[in-house]
């Protein structure tokens, strides 16, 4: 296989729902990949945050094997004897009394939204169909039909209506809108929100913002829902977002990097009150919580806690923050971000963009996309060692200054 080849067979079978760098990678360890030539890059990407314990680390695929060769799909029409204990282990990990096991984020997000729903009607006592959800201005929260309805982004809903309807949009960032419509509206159930908007361009709100959002919400009996889907397992420097404000959501979505990046996984988690509105039957996934899936992420989340990867996150963020705030280009806009989850806002030089950038960065050895027009993410596995980040950052740099 060579990478024009990869390219091409993508090209002519597959859907066009993506625009990938050209870069056709077959291997991946730690903070690194290779191509299919053989070039080595730094994977600052990670798979959106998915890869935060870094590429095929040994005791998460060493779960994935060993179970893969016992039990992989039960369904949940029965019991399997590993499903029990990583409820219990997540639970406890997370500081919730249940969780609801799903595969991918979006269907973490839509769980979520069900479950909220529901718990307005059974215990706010919102009337029948009347339940409504705030989110706010340039959220990501995935693909599908119903996500896509509170989606501010034209490429992400134009034509793809009718969309489902009950959501109220606010800008992000912004306390008072969220007072206004909890003031105003008897019917909220829920306030949907990502503690820092990954997708949107690592935007991360003021300090205080998530603190006294949740307060409003405790105020206005409305549950606060976390999207800690890109944010969460030690990307930013703590176990979840959320936490740099001590806010402990009603309900917490994950995906992601709760399997280190080798298998589709997401969860829900909320206390009793709100989770066992949800009855038998009323939701459910074929693959959700099957044995894999529960050794995958028990796996990957023990490696969080054992290889410090929430202190390794806020370290080493400040190291790179304060390297890129260093670039004597003015190409280099703003660079901001928490612990690993950092972005460089670039203006435009003789015609050359992020995009430009990044198929710069690529030749020279660091994999990252832009997101937007302007902004270009920066996110390496947390397993990267302090030399690794040094030598990628020489690499970045580098890269900047070559427009100059
Ligand atoms: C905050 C957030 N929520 C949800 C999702 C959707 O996750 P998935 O692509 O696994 O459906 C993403 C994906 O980027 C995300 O960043």
């Amino acid at each position: 296989m060579t990478s024009q080849l990869a390219i091409e067979l993508e090209d002519k079978y597959g859907a066009h729902n993506y625009h990938p760098l050209p870069v056709v990678l077959e291997k991946g360890k730690g903070a690194k990949v290779w191509d299919v030539e053989g070039k080595e890059y730094f994977d600052f990407l990670s798979a959106y945050s998915a890869v935060n314990q870094g590429h095929c680390h040994p005791r998460i695929v060493g779960a994935l094997k060993e179970q893969a060769e016992k039990l992989t799909l039960t369904s949940r029409a029965f019991y399997n004897d590993v499903l029990g204990s990583y409820e219990k282990y997540i639970t406890e990990y997370f500081g919730f009394d249940k969780v609801l096991p799903m595969n991918t984020g979006a269907e973490a997000d839509e769980t979520a939204l069900k479950l909220c729903r529901k718990w307005g009607y059974m215990k706010k006592g919102i009337p029948e169909n009347k339940a409504k959800i705030i989110v706010c201005e340039n959220n990501f929260h995935g693909r599908t039909i119903t996500i896509i309805s509170m989606s501010t982004d034209p490429v992400a809903y134009t034509d793809f209506g009718p969309f489902t309807p009950g959501f109220i949009t606010i800008p992000y960032n912004d306390l008072k809108s969220l007072e206004k419509e909890l003031k105003n509206d008897p019917n909220i159930a829920g306030f949907l929100v990502e503690p820092i908007q990954g997708e949107a361009g690592v935007f991360v709100p003021e300090d205080g913002y998530l603190k006294k959002a949740y307060d409003l919400c405790k105020q206005y009996n409305v549950l606060f829902i976390a999207d800690e889907v890109q944010t969460g397992i030690a990307r930013t420097g703590k176990l979840l977002a959320c936490e740099h404000e001590n806010v402990h959501p009603d309900i917490l979505i994950l995906g992601k990097a709760i399997s280190g990046g080798v298998f589709p996984i997401s969860a829900v988690l909320a206390n009793d009150d709100i989770m066992l509105c949800i009855k038998p039957g009323e939701h459910g996934s074929t693959f959700g919580g099957n044995p894999i899936a529960c050794k995958v992420a028990e796996a990957a989340l023990e490696v969080v806690r054992d290889e410090n990867l929430c202190e390794r996150a806020e370290e080493l963020g400040k190291i790179f923050r304060n390297e890129m705030k260093n670039i004597n280009s003015d190409m280099v806009e703003l660079v901001r971000g928490k612990g690993l989850l950092n972005a460089i806002v670039i203006r435009p030089k003789n015609g050359k963009t992020a995009w430009d950038v990044c198929v710069k960065m690529k030749e020279n050895g660091v994999l990252a996309k832009p997101t937007h027009q302007d902004i270009i993410r920066f996110a390496p596995p947390l397993i990267i060692t302090e030399e690794e980040l040094y030598e990628a950052i020489d690499l970045i740099k580098k890269s900047i200054l070559s427009f100059e």
